[in-house]
């Protein structure tokens, strides 16, 4: 990707700048049918699950949290169906969640019969108010859980292994940011020792903002810290899971890959409990967006958006970034004319320079057409660019204003929104018909 910039040109004439940027995407991992499916009022069947899953693969994803196989029979059914009609690329390991008990592993193992690339992700939650509160567990009773998990998962794991399936484990301190960064610390090392991994078969540790209590800069110091502090940091991925309940969810992720995170988990659109999951479409398009290429097709969004709405039966907001339905257009007069007056400079050897546009709608399957829309706070020259662009009428420019003040008075009378034929309907009686 050439067409965009690192980052926009701003000097800060007293120290240097950037401070640091982030230069490559991460590995991703999309959890919206297990995290974000469980937060739908109306869970995803089979056959959506299914649907949903072959849309993730088709945009790139190399790892996909398929569900919970051993909490519900849907769960195991999807997992069997993807395996056995071998619906899984050779290079897409299927990700399933499971709590450290023996009966649930085992259950969880069965699912995964037949599969090439396996993530196993085990998870117990580490913080006080979790061990105090719900589980009356001290911390050595925590640990203890989490390395049982492990070591059960060792022992039935192996047949699977012998079967041919590539085992990666995954474990997550759920509530890590309200945890004891010590004691995190400790657990995930504890886990990390029974494990055992390697440079060539490395251990993923997740460590989820299960409930963002905090400003993205003190998430990002709690995982520069992990970072820092772990042992087998050559054989470990280092793996985000940030939820949205400040709103911060995309900034606190950005700030963490900067502090030496490799790994993302979210959902698209940021669909997940309560506020959501981290937002995996914003993450992606913002580094598209700085010329870094994320790996991950969004070409077609608009596709993405219709399965996503029809298999979750939730709805993009308008005004969501890159995908809501108003985001490419321009209300205002000033910002109109500004567009019309920027985009005839574009040109494919410049950087994407559009003024109010971030992106090439057209990179993301978006139209230019639906770019400007007229209202009765629009100026002149958004009228004259709907005259030009969709009915071909070049009107000089002493005529801008005044056929703009025609249609701003229209759209004045009528309150509302003109479409482009409103316009050319004026248009044509005020000046065509008269003469
Ligand atoms: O938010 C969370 O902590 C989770 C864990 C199970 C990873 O979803
Ligand atoms: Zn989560």
């Amino acid at each position: 990707v050439t067409k965009y910039r690192p980052f926009p040109p701003v000097n800060l004439p007293d120290r240097q700048w950037p401070g640091r940027v982030i230069e490559r995407a991460p590995t991703w991992c999309s959890v919206d049918l297990r995290d974000g499916n469980q937060a739908l009022a109306q869970p995803m069947n089979v056959e959506e699950k299914i649907e949903f899953f072959d849309m993730l693969v088709k945009i790139g994803f190399k790892e996909i949290e398929v569900g919970f196989p051993s909490a519900s029979q849907i769960e195991f059914d999807f997992c069997r169906r993807l395996i056995e009609e071998n619906r899984i690329p050779a290079d897409v390991s299927i990700q399933i969640l499971c709590q450290c008990r023996e009966e649930l592993i085992t259950r969880s193992l069965e699912a995964l019969k037949g599969a090439k690339n396996v993530i196993f992700h085990l998870y117990n939650s580490t913080s006080p108010k979790q061990r105090d509160y719900v589980f009356g567990a001290s911390k050595a009773d925590i640990v203890a859980i989490a390395v049982k998990g492990v070591s059960l998962l060792k022992k039935h794991g192996q047949a699977l292994i012998d079967a041919g399936t590539n085992l990666r484990l995954e474990y997550s301190p759920e509530s890590f940011t309200s945890t004891e960064l010590e004691f995190a610390l400790e657990i995930c090392e504890a886990v990390s020792d029974a494990w055992q991994p390697t440079k060539a078969n490395k251990i993923i540790l997740n460590l989820p903002a299960t409930v963002e209590y905090a400003t993205p800069n003190v998430h990002a110091d709690q995982i520069e810290w992990m970072c820092t502090h772990l042992t087998r940091r050559e054989a470990t991925i280092v793996s985000l899971h940030t939820h949205n309940d400040r709103g911060t969810g995309v900034a606190a992720t950005e700030l963490a890959l900067l502090a030496g995170a490799d790994r993302v988990e979210g959902t698209l659109f940021g669909n997940g409990e309560r506020t959501g999951n981290l937002d995996l479409v914003v993450v992606a398009l913002n580094l598209y967006t700085h010329g870094i290429d994320p790996k991950l097709d969004f070409s077609d969004i608009n596709h993405i958006r219709d399965v996503y709405e029809r298999c979750t039966r939730m709805e993009i907001h308008p005004r969501h970034p890159y995908a809501g339905e108003l985001v490419f257009t321009a209300f205002s007069g000033s910002h109109q004319d500004a567009i019309k007056k920027s985009w005839p400079h574009q040109s494919p050897d410049r950087p994407w320079d559009v003024i109010y546009i971030p992106i090439d709608p057209a990179d993301i399957g978006r139209s230019y057409k639906a770019i400007i829309r007229i209202n009765s706070q629009s100026g002149k020259g958004g009228v004259a660019y709907i005259l030009e662009n969709e009915f071909g009428y070049q009107l000089p420019k002493l005529m801008h204003k005044e056929i703009g003040k025609v249609v701003n008075d229209l759209a004045d009378s009528k309150g509302a929104e003109l479409t482009p034929q409103d316009i050319h309907d004026v248009f044509v009686r005020e000046y065509i018909d008269r003469v």
